[in-house]
C-alpha cells in the first residue's frame, strides 16, 4: 500500500508519520519548498511533542520520505489525502481554494485504482462535488472524506489511539482500501463508522461545535460563580462527575482559539444557513467567545487597578493552548494588543518560542525563562497553561517582581497556596 498526504502541515504531517509507523509507504508533499528541505534535514517544522523522534524512525526505516513533486508522488499512490488547509473567508465560510487547487493539480496524474480522500475539513457537499468535479474531467476516481479529530500538542496520541475513526464513502473501492489502512487500530477495538459522504462531514463540524459550547458554556458559568460566590473548578468537577455530561472540556479559561473552533463554528453556521438552519446555539458560541477577549481584559484591566500606561506586564504563555506553537486565532493577541496600545511595557515568555508569536508581537520583550520574564514586573498574566508553570516557585518569584500581583486566566493553582506566598492572586470564576 502507498500512501501519499498532501499538506504538511499539522494534520498532513501527523497523519503521514503515523501511516509510516503503522508499516505503510508514505510520501508527504507540500508546495513549501522550504518545509520539505527542512522534513528532509530531519527537523519538525512544527511543535508537536513525540513526532520528530517517530518521524525521524520512519525515514531511517525508509518507509516516509518528503517531495514537492505531487505529480509523480500521486501518480503511484493507492490512495491520496489531501490534507491542505481551509481557513474562513472573510464571510465566515470555509475557504476551499486550497483543496480546489490540489484537486486540479492531480487530477489528471491519478491512477486508475487510487482512492482519493480528504481530510481536509471541508462543509457538507464538498467531497461530492470533488467527485463530480472529477467525472467531468473523464476521471472515474472514488472520492471519500475521512474526517480528522486530533488536538494539537496531543496529535501522535490521537491519531495512535483515537476514540473512532469516521469514514465517509461511496463504493466498494474506497471502503476495502480504508479498510486496509485503518486496519492497524483494529488491535484496540476502534470503533471504525462507514456512513455517507455528507454525515461524515457534518460530524466533524458537529463535534468540533459541541466541544466549543461547552467551553463557552463552562466561561458563562465562571462569570456567574464570580457574581455568586461560587467556584467554577468546583462547579465543573461536579458537573463532570454526571457521565452523560463527562469532565472533558469543562476548563474555564479566557476562551478558545485556535484553527478549528473558531473557523468551524463560523464555517458551520455559514453552511447551514444555505441549507436553511438556523444553528442558533452555535451563534450563541461564537457570540459568547468572541465577548470573552473583552471581559479578560476588563479582569486585567481591573486587577490593575485600571492603569496599564507605563507598568510592565509579564506575559507567560501566549500559544492558543499548551504544548503547540500554533498562534492562529489564540487569545492573547487581542489581550496582549490591547495593554500593549495602553501603554503597558510587556514581555513574554512562551515555553515553544513559537516563531510565528514573534512575528505577531514584534514590539516585546522575548525572554527566555519564567523568571527573567518576570524581573520588575508590575502584574504577571497566564494566558495559556504550559504544564512547566505549575511548578513555579512562587517565593522566588516574589523576590524578583515589583508588584505581586498574579492574574491567572487559566485557574492553575490553589489560591491559598498563591496568596500564602505573598501574591495577590485574580483567576477566573473562584472568588
Ligand atoms: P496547516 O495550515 O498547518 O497546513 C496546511 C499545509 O498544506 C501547509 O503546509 C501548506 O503549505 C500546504 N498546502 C497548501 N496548498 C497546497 C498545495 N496546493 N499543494 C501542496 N501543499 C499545499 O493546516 P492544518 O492545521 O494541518 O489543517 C489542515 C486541515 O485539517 C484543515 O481543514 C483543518 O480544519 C483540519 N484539521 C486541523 C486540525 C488541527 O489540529 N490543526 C485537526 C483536525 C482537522
Ligand atoms: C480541537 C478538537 O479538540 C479536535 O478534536 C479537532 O480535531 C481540532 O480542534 C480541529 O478540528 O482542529 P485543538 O484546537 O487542537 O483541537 O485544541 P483543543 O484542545 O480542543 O482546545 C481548543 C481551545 O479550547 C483551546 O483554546 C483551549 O485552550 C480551549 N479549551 C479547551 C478550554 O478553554 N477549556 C477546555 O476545557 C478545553
Amino acid at each position: 500500500m502507498k500512501i501519499a498526504v498532501i499538506g504538511t502541515g499539522y494534520v498532513g504531517l501527523v497523519s503521514g508519520v503515523c501511516f509510516s509507523e503503522f508499516g505503510f509507504n508514505v510520501v508527504c508533499i507540500d508546495n513549501n519548498v522550504a518545509k520539505i528541505a527542512q522534513l528532509d534535514r530531519g527537523d519538525v517544522p512544527i511543535y508537536e511533542p513525540g513526532l520528530d523522534k517517530l518521524m525521524r524512525k520512519n525515514v531511517s526505516a525508509r518507509r516516509l520520505s518528503f517531495s514537492t513533486n505531487i505529480a509523480e508522488s500521486v501518480a503511484s499512490a493507492n490512495i491520496v489525502f489531501i490534507a491542505v488547509g481551509t481557513p474562513s473567508n472573510s464571510d465566515g465560510s470555509a475557504n476551499l481554494s486550497y483543496v480546489y487547487a490540489v484537486v486540479d493539480e492531480i487530477a489528471e496524474h491519478l491512477g486508475k485504482e487510487v482512492v482519493l480522500v480528504i481530510k481536509s475539513t471541508v462543509p457538507v457537499g464538498t467531497t461530492r462535488s470533488v467527485k463530480k468535479l472529477l467525472g467531468e474531467k473523464g476521471m472515474d476516481v472514488d472520492v471519500a472524506f475521512n474526517p480528522e479529530f486530533l488536538r494539537e500538542g496531543a496529535a501522535v496520541d490521537d491519531f495512535m489511539r483515537p476514540d473512532r475513526v469516521i469514514l465517509g464513502i461511496e463504493g466498494n473501492r474506497s471502503k476495502k482500501t480504508l479498510m486496509n489502512v485503518y486496519r492497524p487500530l483494529y488491535v484496540f477495538n476502534t470503533p471504525i463508522m462507514f456512513t455517507t459522504l455528507e454525515s461524515a462531514e457534518l460530524s466533524k463540524y458537529a463535534s468540533n461545535a459541541f466541544l466549543a459550547m461547552k467551553v463557552a458554556f463552562i466561561n458563562e458559568v465562571a462569570d456567574l460563580c464570580e457574581s455568586c460566590g461560587a467556584d467554577v473548578n468546583d462547579v465543573a468537577i461536579a458537573m463532570g462527575l454526571d457521565k452523560r455530561i463527562g469532565d472533558k472540556f469543562l476548563q474555564a479559561g479566557p476562551g478558545y482559539g485556535g484553527s478549528c473552533f473558531p473557523k468551524d463554528t463560523v464555517a458551520l453556521r455559514n453552511f447551514a444557513a444555505k441549507f436553511g438552519a438556523e444553528m442558533s446555539l452555535v451563534n450563541a458560541t461564537i457570540r459568547s467567545n468572541q465577548n470573552r477577549r473583552g471581559r479578560m481584559i476588563k479582569k486585567i484591566l481591573s486587577a490593575c487597578d485600571n492603569e496599564v500606561k507605563g507598568k510592565n506586564i509579564s506575559i507567560l504563555g501566549v500559544t492558543f493552548k499548551a504544548n503547540t506553537d500554533d498562534m492562529r486565532d489564540s487569545p492573547s493577541i487581542e489581550i496582549v494588543n490591547t495593554l500593549a496600545n495602553m501603554g503597558a511595557n510587556i514581555g513574554i515568555y512562551d515555553p515553544s518560542f513559537s516563531e510565528s508569536a514573534k512575528s505577531i508581537f514584534p514590539y516585546v520583550a522575548w525572554n527566555s525563562s519564567v523568571y527573567d520574564n518576570c524581573n520588575g514586573a508590575d502584574a504577571i498574566i497566564i494566558i495559556t497553561d504550559w504544564t512547566e508553570f505549575r511548578a513555579i516557585n512562587f517565593q522566588e518569584l516574589k523576590k524578583r517582581v515589583r508588584n505581586p500581583l498574579l492574574i491567572d486566566l487559566r485557574n492553575m493553582y490553589d489560591i491559598l497556596d498563591v496568596e500564602s506566598s505573598g501574591f495577590r492572586y485574580c483567576c477566573v470564576g473562584r472568588s
